[in-house]
């Protein structure tokens, strides 16, 4: 069998002209459009790239967005005090903190800080608690790419088996509860886990969120399983590289996503979808206090 390749350009570019159709038709109607704000710390060239990513992304659907570039140097407080002034300003509707944050800086606090109702990254704890509890509101981005990604090749993921490889907070553990709630029945391998090609070979679906090139070989792939590559990691000549043998697993897959061009378009749409969600319960809220007020 050769794998039938995702397509995560054309999926997020098709996602992203609904979103930038439904912004015509908000300024159309005199409406506020939807805003993001970014802050970005320090001079990490690869956290620069995705910033201007998002930038972009945010100008190709018509919304307003900020980037407040902080030194290095920024303290915990000063830090958190910008998140206090975005979660008050109207024009704002989601706060995304790239990561990774210089080491003196508690990243869970800061995270803490943001209003979760403008959470649109889906870190904030109140957010992945609502997820856990099948109540999703802002889902963290890359887990929702994949389920849109799942979604646009027609997979119904209901009673499948699901792998996750990697257990982290922002990815790893969401996309467990995201495989969950859409009916898998899921295991999460990471760095204890043992015998993990035995339990791999189980999966329906695997889906590597690990960092490590070349960790997934095809033999732990289960004939025709779907695998979706979340690891990307820049290697000395600057070429990217996924969690997966690409070439070796194509062979025994039914579907396999690129790195690049799989899982990324669909984590930056996920952020526009979760932005526009953002500003549409802004509006909804507006409309009820003004209709409370009258
Ligand atoms: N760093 C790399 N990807 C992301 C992301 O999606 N959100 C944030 N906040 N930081 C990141």
């Amino acid at each position: 069998m050769t794998a039938q390749i995702i397509d995560g350009n054309s999926i997020a570019k098709s996602l992203r002209a609904d979103i930038a159709e439904e912004v015509r038709r908000w300024r159309a109607d005199g409406k506020r459009l939807p805003g993001l704000a970014v802050i970005l710390v320090g001079n990490d060239p690869a956290s620069e790239v995705y910033v201007r990513g998002k930038r972009r992304d945010c100008d190709e659907v018509g919304f307003h967005s900020e980037v407040q570039h902080l030194s290095a140097n920024v303290t915990q407080q000063d830090l958190e005090e910008r998140i206090r002034v975005l979660n008050e300003d109207a024009s704002i509707d989601g706060i995304l903190v790239q990561t990774p944050l210089p080491e003196h800086i508690d990243e869970d606090r800061v995270i803490d800080c943001i209003d979760p109702a403008k959470d649109v990254d889906g870190f904030h704890a109140y957010n992945i608690g609502l997820l856990a509890l099948r109540r999703p509101a802002f889902r963290s981005c890359t887990p929702k790419g994949v389920m849109l990604l799942l979604e646009a090749i027609g997979v119904e993921p209901r009673g499948m088996d699901a792998a996750v490889i990697g257990a982290s907070n922002h990815v790893g553990r969401p996309m467990g509860l995201e495989l969950l709630l859409a009916g898998c029945t899921v295991t999460t391998a990471h760095k204890f886990t043992r015998d993990i090609a035995d339990k791999i070979r189980l999966a329906d679906i695997v889906v590597s969120a690990v960092g490590k090139p070349g960790l997934v070989p095809a033999d732990w792939i289960k004939p025709g399983a779907i695998v979706i590559d979340i690891g990307i990691t820049r290697g000395e000549n600057n070429k990217l590289y996924g969690d997966v043998q690409f070439d070796a697993v194509k062979e025994v897959a039914s579907w396999i996503t690129p790195v690049p061009g799989g899982v990324g378009p669909m984590t930056r749409v996920a952020l526009l979808q979760n932005t526009l969600q953002a500003a549409r319960s802004q509006h909804a809220l507006k409309a009820q206090l003004s209709e409370q007020d009258g």
